[in-house]
């Protein structure tokens, strides 16, 4: 099928009551534009066309570069008619069926678009648009069908008389529409009301040429859900986050809380995971089988293989998790690191662009940056890589069955080979051969009787304190 689609995201967005253009809100911090791009895409269209207002940059910057995508400028947004006018001008000598829809329709799948593309086929329409049934059609265009049923024109929100409010089947706004409707569009006059043109009107004209045309009702709100306005927003986000968290429960992930869970539509959760409360997997996130997120974990652009757990209150950004590894709780795995199989990073640990040996052990309040650490290593707590030195990064190396002493600072670039031993409390600041012990620490002195003779005294004198210098 020769198919370009033309998604309409010049509109100023005035009831949303915010400086950003509307469709570059977001649902999970993914604009909206997005969400009916990637809907869009997954029909595989020849091209895709987004019209758009002055902020057209700001658009083009905001959303994921695709082949075959161009966008329209639309310099005054005069109305949905005049968009697709707009979106027509790249279309021409293209020659299929042009698919239209809504920027602000986040919630669209390609599955029905694909339904609703087979029955504009099936019934050979020159035009037909997508509807779907609602208790309150709020600002909604109705759907008016004459006594046969037949669908005869669309009647907008503020164009409606008191029985036309009260139609159920409301417009979604998405389109199918073949060559010889667009010229007709240059036919559509500008609204009494609201001064704009309304792609609307099109369905009307298209019938009154003799043109055959449909309206097919294609489920519930949910998908069909047009943003207007913050309250829109956050409905629709709902929504999302119920449809995510259901698909994975049936694909047998298990929640604790449904309520509280957050899967972005780019991650994926493997069977027999159990998900505890407040958890926010976001991006393209890949949690594998049989692991366990524990409550309060934010894991962003990551993957966690099977059978590892994340516990409480840890963040893990774009990184790999191994499987059987145990993070947390109270972890930072910042961008860049890999921490191997088995491996445990625990209490108040952050790494950072470093990878992680299988089996490493680092439990306690410590920083792990632009490091490499072998397999089998321990980390003892408080240890810190001192990867800046103001000026620069530079790496740490730990080999192999490494031990760290608790306390230890690894002043970078620095290596330590395979199975040495750094004493507790040392800074290591020269490479260490392999099997040996580094040790940089004062040797402890022991002053007898020293308490008493030189107790801390309260309101002590800068006199008193010139003496103490002097003694030394
Ligand atoms: C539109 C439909 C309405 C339908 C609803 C579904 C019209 C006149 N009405 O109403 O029947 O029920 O969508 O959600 O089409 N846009 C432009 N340029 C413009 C104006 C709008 O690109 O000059 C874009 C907007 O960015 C938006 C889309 O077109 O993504 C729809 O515009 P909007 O103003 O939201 O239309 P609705 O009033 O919701
Ligand atoms: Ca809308």
């Amino acid at each position: 099928m020769k198919l370009a689609c033309v998604i309409l995201a010049a509109g100023s967005g005035t009831r949303m009551n915010s400086n950003l253009p509307k469709v570059l809100h977001g649902l999970y911090n993914m604009p909206m534009l997005q969400y009916a791009m990637d809907a869009a895409a997954g029909l595989k269209p020849q091209k895709t066309v987004i019209v758009a207002g002055k902020n057209h940059q700001l658009l083009k910057d905001s959303v994921r570069p695709a082949s075959g995508l161009t966008f329209a400028v639309q310099g005054m947004p005069r109305g949905t008619a005049d968009a697709l006018l707009c979106a027509a001008g790249k279309l021409q000598g293209f020659g299929g069926t042009t698919l239209v829809l809504n920027g602000d329709m986040p919630l669209i799948t390609s599955g029905t678009l694909r339904r609703f593309l087979g029955l504009h086929k099936r019934h050979k329409n020159t035009l037909s648009a997508a509807s779907f049934i609602t208790d309150d059609a709020g600002s909604y265009g109705r759907v008016f069908r004459d006594k046969k049923g037949k669908a005869v024109r669309i009647i907008e929100a503020l164009d409606a008389k008191e029985g036309e409010r009260a139609i159920k089947e409301a417009n979604s706004g998405i389109y199918a529409i073949e060559p010889a409707a667009l010229p007709l569009l240059a036919k559509i006059g500008k609204n009494r009301i609201k001064g704009e043109y309304y792609i609307t009107d099109l369905y009307e004209i298209t019938g009154k040429q003799g043109l055959r045309t449909g309206i097919y009702p294609m489920g519930g709100e949910d998908e069909f859900m047009g943003i207007n306005t913050m309250h829109d927003l956050l409905k629709a986000q709902e929504a999302l986050r119920k449809r995510q968290v259901m698909f994975f429960v049936k694909k047998g992930v298990k929640f604790i809380d449904a309520d509280s869970v957050f899967i972005h539509p780019y991650a994926t959760i493997g069977r027999e995971t159990l998900v505890y409360p407040n958890v926010y997997l976001d991006g393209k996130t890949k949690i594998g089988m049989r692991c366990v997120i524990y409550p309060n974990v934010r894991i962003i652009d990551s993957t966690v293989e099977n059978n590892a757990q994340i516990k409480d209150s840890t963040l893990i950004e774009e990184s790999v998790i191994g499987h059987r590894a145990q993070i947390g709780p109270f972890a930072h795995i910042r961008p860049g690191s890999s921490i191997g199989p088995s491996a445990k990073i625990g209490n108040f640990v952050e790494v950072k662009k470093s990878a992680i040996g299988k089996g490493t052990k680092a439990m306690h309040l410590s920083y792990i940056g632009d490091a490499a650490v072998g397999r089998d290593v321990n980390i003892g707590a408080g240890t810190i890589t001192c990867n800046y030195n103001g000026f620069k990064k530079h790496r740490t190396v730990i080999e192999d069955n490494v031990f760290v002493g608790s306390g230890t600072q690894l002043v970078a670039p620095v290596r330590v080979k395979k199975g040495s031993y750094i004493g507790a409390g040392s800074t290591i600041t020269k490479n260490v051969p392999p099997g040996s012990l580094a040790l940089s620490r004062v040797k402890q002195k022991n002053i007898e009787g020293w308490v008493g003779k030189k107790t801390r005294i309260p309101g002590l004198t800068a006199s008193d304190c010139k003496k103490t210098k002097k003694k030394r």
